[in-house]
């Protein structure tokens, strides 16, 4: 029999993002729009275990719509560090999918980065950090910002990421996250922003008067400077996600803003009681259907 460690699988909690700015800047001529993003951790996770052994990648998933092969960014994430890094072990993978799909909160890339950085562990270091980041950013825009931990500015496609500090004026927030159950492509969000030339062509700046209000310790302060240009084609074709920030915002939250390239809105808001609160008058109004989660902002690693 062989020793019980050989088996042993490692395993990852792989957390999500919102994004409280979105602001694109204009189209690149390699068809990526130029961004300042600033982007936060959020702890609702995704969870993936890792077993050395077998031929090639062998990923499994809770859920059942999402393909296992190289259609998949975790089985992309294997496949390129076992490249790069030059080794010819296997690899078993199983994702537990907690985080909605298509979302705009960036599953498929903190899934990405996780497998990264836990295969980069298991098979013994192979890579250094900043190989790791070019890796992430051949993966996904969003993949660098889920290689380390703390809430970041996000420049270029997104990719170029600026890790910050803790934000004073969100302390002791709580996030709210409400997926409607339906999801948006990410590329359909983008092409659609042609028709909205202001919301194409944003102005920068936007990041440095919205970390000034991070900055200080008032969140009733913060939820004017959010913003993101995606709202512009995505609100005007699924109106339902303008109600639930009607909504949210009368409820007593601080803050509510589409995340990413959607279908998620997220809220800000002052404390746990708040977000129950709120969340059972959401689920009153809109039925209990919809996906839900809340959590106190925080260190999510
Ligand atoms: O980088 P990622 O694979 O997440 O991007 C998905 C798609 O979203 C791209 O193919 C592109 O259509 C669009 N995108 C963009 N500008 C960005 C990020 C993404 O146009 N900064």
């Amino acid at each position: 029999m062989l020793a019980p460690f050989l088996f042993m699988a490692t395993v990852r909690r792989s957390p999500c993002k919102v994004n409280l700015l979105l602001n694109v800047l204009g189209k690149r001529p390699d068809g990526f729009h130029e961004l300042e993003t600033i982007l936060h951790p959020i702890p609702v996770f995704d969870e993936l275990s890792f077993t050395k052994g077998g031929a090639g990648i062998n990923l499994t998933c809770s859920e059942q719509s999402l393909p296992v092969d190289h259609r998949n960014l975790v089985y992309r994430a294997a496949a390129l560090f076992l490249e790069a890094a030059g080794i010819p072990e296997g690899v078993h993978i199983h994702l537990q999918k907690n985080i909605p799909l298509a979302a705009g909160l960036g599953g498929g890339s903190g899934n990405a980065a996780v497998t990264l950085s836990a295969m980069n562990e298991l098979f013994g270091t192979a890579l250094p950090p900043q190989r790791l980041e070019e890796l992430g950013s051949q993966l996904g825009s969003d993949v660098p910002f889920f290689l380390q931990n703390t809430p970041a500015l996000g420049t270029g496609r997104g990719e170029r990421v600026q890790p910050l500090g803790w934000f004073p004026a969100l302390a002791d927030a709580w996030v709210l996250l409400i997926h409607p159950g339906f999801g948006i492509s990410t590329p359909w969000a983008y092409q659609n922003l042609a028709r909205f030339p202001d919301a194409l062509n944003g102005d920068p700046g936007r990041s440095t008067r919205l970390l000034a209000r991070l900055g200080a310790a008032e969140l009733n302060q913060v939820g004017p400077e959010l913003y993101n240009s995606l709202e512009a084609p995505v609100l005007e074709k699924y109106p339902i996600l303008r109600l639930y920030q009607d909504f949210l915002l009368e409820q007593g939250a601080d803050a509510a803003l589409m995340s990413g390239s959607g279908s998620t809105t997220f809220a800000l808001v002052s404390s746990q009681t708040v977000a129950e609160r709120i969340l059972e008058h959401f689920g009153s109004r809109f039925g209990d259907q919809i996906w839900t989660a809340s959590a106190k902002l925080g260190p999510t690693a």
